[in-house]
């Protein structure tokens, strides 16, 4: 049903400079696998085959990460180094990888606008920012933890978390009722708001329904002049139904140093390829 999902994926990654003065910072390894790796497997997990991926300028290694590498592969064919490229190659194999790219960096609202020509007006997909890296060691991953709520409810879903009150400002939050153990109707939403009208955060996991491309359109720059998929989401939820969904698991923040070395920690802890 929820057969495509959508990364944008054009962001410069200032906070990682100079690793990502000529490296998309998408592609900055936790362990062995770059970040949007973990992202394209939680959205395969949960049943999407067709990744489409909203690139820019400087981000070929992506594209390239996705591909075959002849010469590579020749090399260490028949070797035990092959099967490094097992998990990889899956993906190559199952999933339909698709790319456009946003030339002007105008917000996430326009990144997953531009997205429009790779998953179609006609269908719900997910979205997922890959520099979000979630987890969850006792089950289903949180877009599989979120599309079934979608064939429950059938309206756009937000991932959300308890954050504390002095990080709300780095996060769009929501406020709303709880209708269900962990799952809000949203009555309000904000960018990054100095004073918020909850601790609900939403972090990078969102299913969207096709008719917000027609909102997004109808929707004004608003915090740091960007187009925010929050007003969007926002828009939707007074004329239909949004909901907030506090996932299972752990979501490390990779677009941060603190939630990069945390995440590199945790992985060599539990999941480690190590040895
Ligand atoms: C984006 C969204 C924000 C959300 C966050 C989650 O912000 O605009 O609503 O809370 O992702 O990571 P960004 O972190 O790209 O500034």
């Amino acid at each position: 049903m929820i057969t495509k999902c959508l990364f944008p994926a054009a962001g410069y990654g200032t906070r990682f400079l100079p690793a990502t003065k000529a490296m998309p910072k998408e592609m900055l390894p936790i362990l062995t696998k770059p970040l949007i790796q973990y992202g394209v497997e939680e959205a395969y997990e949960a049943g999407c085959d067709i990744m489409a991926i909203i690139t820019g300028r400087g981000k070929r290694a992506i594209t390239d990460h996705f591909d075959i590498s002849y010469e590579l592969e020749h090399q260490i064919q028949g070797s035990p180094k092959e099967n490094l490229l097992d998990e990889i190659r899956v993906l190559m194999d199952k999933c339909t990888f698709t790319y456009t790219r946003q030339n002007e960096m105008k917000g996430l609202g326009d990144a997953i606008y531009k997205g429009k020509v790779l998953v179609g007006d006609e269908q719900p997909f997910g979205v997922i920012l890959a520099d979000d890296l979630c987890v969850n060691a006792d089950g289903d991953g949180v877009m599989s933890q979120m599309i079934k709520i979608y064939s429950k409810y059938r309206c756009s879903i937000v991932a959300i978390m308890e954050v504390p009150l002095d990080q709300v400002h780095k996060y769009g939050i929501i406020s709303g009722k709880e209708i269900e153990d962990g799952i809000y109707m949203i009555e309000d939403m904000v960018e990054k708001p100095d004073k918020a009208p909850s601790n609900l955060a939403i972090i990078g996991r969102y299913i969207l329904t096709p008719d917000i491309f027609k909102i997004i359109e109808n929707t004004k720059s608003g915090k740091n002049g960007e187009l925010q998929i929050t007003d969007a989401l926002l828009q939707q939820a007074k004329h239909g139904m949004v909901l907030g969904y506090k996932f299972k698991g752990k979501r490390f923040d990779c677009g941060s140093l603190d939630g990069f070395v945390e995440a590199t920690n945790y992985f060599y802890d539990n999941l480690s390829t190590k040895g």
